[in-house]
Order: C-alpha cells, then structure tokens, then sequence
C-alpha cells in the first residue's frame, strides 16, 4: 500500500491503464480526488466506453469535451455511482467505489451534488420545494433551518433579486434561472464534488456567460471540485483548469488548457479549429 501514486495523464498520453486493484492508486491522493482506469461499458451490442483512464484534480475545474454520443453522460454517471461499469476502477478519494453495496452507494452519492443535462426539475413543485428536495428526502430538519440554506443559495445564485422567485414552477422561468435552480437543489446539500452535465445547452451566448461565471464563483466560494460535461468549447476555455477529450470510448487528450492547445490529436484540432480558437493548419506539409 505504500508504492507511489501513478503520476497523472498528461495531454496526448494517457497513462496505461491500472492493473486490477492496483495499491498504487489505493491511496487518497491529495491532488487527484477521482481516478478511473480501464472503464469499460456497452449498452448491448453498443462498446461505450472503451478503457477510459481519467483523473479529476481536486478543487478545481475539470471539463469533459467530446462529440454528440460519444459516452460524456454516461462516463459521469459512473463517477457517482448512478451506473456501474462492465470493468475497470473507480477511485473515489482513495476508496474503490466499484464493489460498493447500496449503503455504501448512499453514502458516495452524498458526496456528489449533480446539475443534469435538462436541469430535471418537478415542473408541479415550486422553486422552494425544488431546491430542498435532498434534504426533505434525507433528513429531518426543521422548516426554518431549511428555509435558510435554500435563500441562501437564492441570494448567492442571483436569484433573490427575481420577483415572486420562491413559488414560481420551472416553466414560469427562464432557461438561465432553471439552471441556477437545479444548481441551487445540487448545492443544498453542501456536496465536495459537483457534476454539471452540459450546463449552457440551449442558452444564449449572454446567458452561456452567465453560467460559466456561476460556475468559477461557485467552485470558489463553495471549494468544490467540478466535473463539466461541455461540447462549448468557448466556455471550456473561459472556465476549465483542465481538460480532457472523450472520442470513440477513451480520453485521447487530458492536460491544461495550455497543454490542449498544442495537442495533435485530429479531433482535438477539429474541435479547436471549427470552434475558431485555432486557426486551420496549413495544407502544404513544410
Ligand atoms: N441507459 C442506456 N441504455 C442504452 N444505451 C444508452 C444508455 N445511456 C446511453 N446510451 C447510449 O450510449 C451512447 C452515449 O450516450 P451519452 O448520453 O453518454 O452521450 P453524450 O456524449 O452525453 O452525448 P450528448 O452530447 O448528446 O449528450 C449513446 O449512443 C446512447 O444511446
Ligand atoms: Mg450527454
């Protein structure tokens, strides 16, 4: 138990993937609070995930990229247990998370705080009953204590300010304060890690802006570690302290937003140049 941590992938080379149970990555490692290797995952005749090696850098701003379908959903979805692999491991600040039996599963999730692609609100609850939802469902608290957590979250997500905001439904919001609502109901339960699932799809680019600095300030002010599944690569590079690319079921890039910008890999360039942050290579080989 006492080998060294594996030292982390960096950009264009992910690391081998983990022996089964390897000790190396056993340790609660400071620096990396969750460590997949070798994930693999097939929906029926459907290979998803393909031998994913991925390590999130606690307190910080990881970003998943990749293309429509390529499996970022369901690669999040095993980090807080929601699937469970075909093989390979999952680390969750040094424990493997894979064998866990349900109580065990309880008590992972309550780490996690999760923002869902569609934010996934009860359109027949209002905001307030939204928000508390995990702590009604968990625990006995009192009206008052609950009251307080949930405005706030309101003051600090900018959504006291919104006239009558406590007993609106979701479909009497906008896109924007749906989303800060399901980031709000996320955060009530004060989690470690927060999983944001495509968090701007479908908002304009003022609104995108607003969520990616929601985003920053919240895994400032809160100290989270965030995961953000993001085909945006604007915000990505407005908001990430790393970035890793998921194409044809493994992390083919993995590193800063320094590190992936120089990467070679042909998707990571098409994805850099048809987002205009790159210009084209030249077609003429010097
Ligand atoms: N529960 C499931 N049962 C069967 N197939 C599934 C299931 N969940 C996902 N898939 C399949 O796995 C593939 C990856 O899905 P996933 O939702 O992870 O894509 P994604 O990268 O998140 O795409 P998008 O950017 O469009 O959200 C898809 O082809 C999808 O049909
Ligand atoms: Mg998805």
């Amino acid at each position: 138990m006492n080998q060294p941590p594996v030292s982390p992938p960096t950009a264009d080379a992910p690391t081998a993937p983990g022996q089964p149970g390897a000790p190396a990555l056993a340790a609660r490692d400071e620096r990396w609070q969750i460590r997949v290797r070798g994930l693999h995952k097939s929906f029926g005749v459907q290979h998803v995930l393909r031998g994913i090696d991925l390590d999130i850098e606690r307190g910080r701003t990881n970003i998943i990229i990749g293309g429509s379908g390529q499996g970022k959903s369901v690669l999040m979805k095993h980090l807080m247990g929601l699937l469970r692999p075909d093989a390979g491991q999952i680390w969750v600040d040094g424990e493997d998370v894979v064998p866990f039996n349900d109580r065990e599963m309880g008590r992972l999730r309550r780490k996690f705080g999760m923002v869902f692609q569609y934010a996934a609100l009860f359109d027949s609850m209002n905001v307030v009953e939204n928000i508390a939802f995990p702590l009604i469902e968990r625990y006995r608290l009192s009206r008052d204590e609950i009251m307080e957590r949930v405005r706030d979250l309101l003051r600090k997500l900018d959504l006291a300010n919104v006239a009558g905001i406590e007993q609106k439904v979701p479909p009497e919001l906008s896109g924007g304060q749906r989303k800060r609502v399901g980031l709000a109901r996320a955060l009530i339960d004060r989690p470690e890690i927060l999983l944001y699932d495509e968090p701007t799809t479908g908002l304009d680019p003022v609104a995108t802006k607003n969520v990616d600095e929601m985003i920053r300030r919240t895994a400032d002010e809160f100290g989270v570690t965030s995961v953000v599944i993001s085909h945006d690569m604007a915000s990505t590079f407005r908001i990430a302290d790393r970035i890793s690319m998921l194409f044809n079921g493994t992390i083919v890039v993995n590193g800063t937003p320094q590190e992936v910008l120089g990467s070679r890999h042909p998707a990571m360039r098409e994805f850099l140049e048809t987002s205009g942050l790159v210009a084209p290579e030249e077609n003429g080989q010097a």
